[in-house]
């Protein structure tokens, strides 16, 4: 039988999702389907009997499902339960499983493109879920010394606190790229329709690698400032591609490649 998953959110059209899977499906040939369902968030507590009615044999949870549905699953992996949060859904043997691979598309990314990089200091900005799952990354990663910046310090100071890193006041966070290996932004400074983030990188040592989880669009004002300067960078797109390799390996039994070809797909999308 085909075997149907989904992406839940609320809303959930803009999501890629359905273009990365259905990619994956027609090359590896497989029999399946992956739809975008919209849930409001006041049904999350019926998410697992709504995917079951309709034959879902997993989903994808985008915010703000993803922190919510904890309640209701009794096998979670370590790494959801370590970041918190939950952002692939898997029946098996009529048993519901989650799983995060938001810490391992970022890793994943990383790795590939930067496969030297130092790992003695990383700066975050931010402090919300992306912070949280990235963060949680580095430090499984190896990073020494992991600094988290927000705009709201007391965020900052709890996730810090949580995972035993550092935490520093926004307005300090230029000072604190001295030394740094790796910048990430994870606040949504430079999204479409909101506030560029603007920085002064000039404290950051030449060799350091510059990260953007905004994928939309591609090229942030951060990255092209980073890219004038000569930095190495990252965008956001890379993350989104890596983390759905471990869903679509855990519904449709194929862990797919990750080519060139997938990506040019999605950034045609975002034009
Ligand atoms: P996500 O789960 O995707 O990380 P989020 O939890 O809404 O999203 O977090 C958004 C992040 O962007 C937060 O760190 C937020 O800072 P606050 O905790 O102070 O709200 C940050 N952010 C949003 N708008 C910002 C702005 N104008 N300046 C600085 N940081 C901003």
């Amino acid at each position: 039988m085909s075997k149907k998953a989904c992406v839940i959110g609320w809303p959930v059209q803009h999501s890629l999702s359905p273009v990365l899977h259905g990619y994956w499906l027609k090359q590896y040939d497989i029999d399946g389907q992956y739809n975008a369902l919209e849930i409001n968030p006041e049904d999350y507590g019926n998410i697992l009997p709504i995917l079951e009615s309709k034959n879902y044999v997993g989903a994808n949870l985008t915010l703000p499902h993803k922190e919510k549905i904890f309640q209701h699953l009794t096998h979670i992996d370590e790494e959801a339960k370590a970041i918190g949060a939950v952002n692939i859904l898997k029946l098996k043997d009529g048993q519901w499983h989650g799983s995060n691979s938001d810490a391992y598309g970022f890793r994943a990314h990383l790795l590939k493109e930067c496969p030297d990089m130092k790992k003695q200091k990383a700066l975050i900005l931010g402090a919300g879920g992306a912070a949280r799952a990235i963060t949680y990354g580095l430090k499984t990663l190896g990073f020494k010394q992991i600094i988290l910046s927000n705009r709201t310090l007391e965020k900052a100071q709890h996730l810090a606190n949580h995972f035993s890193v550092e935490s520093s006041d926004w307005n300090a966070k230029e000072n604190q790229m001295q030394g740094c290996d790796l910048l990430v932004n994870t606040t949504s400074l430079g999204m479409k329709g909101q506030a560029p983030l603007v920085l002064d990188l000039s404290q950051l040592p030449a060799n350091a690698i510059v990260a953007d989880i905004v994928y939309n669009p591609l090229q942030t004002p951060l990255l092209q400032a980073a890219k004038n300067k000569h930095f190495r960078t990252l965008d956001g797109l890379g993350m989104l591609i890596y983390q759905a390799v471990p869903a679509f390996e855990a519904w449709f039994g194929v862990r797919p490649e990750v080519d060139e070809n997938v990506r040019k797909i999605l950034e045609a999308k975002l034009c």
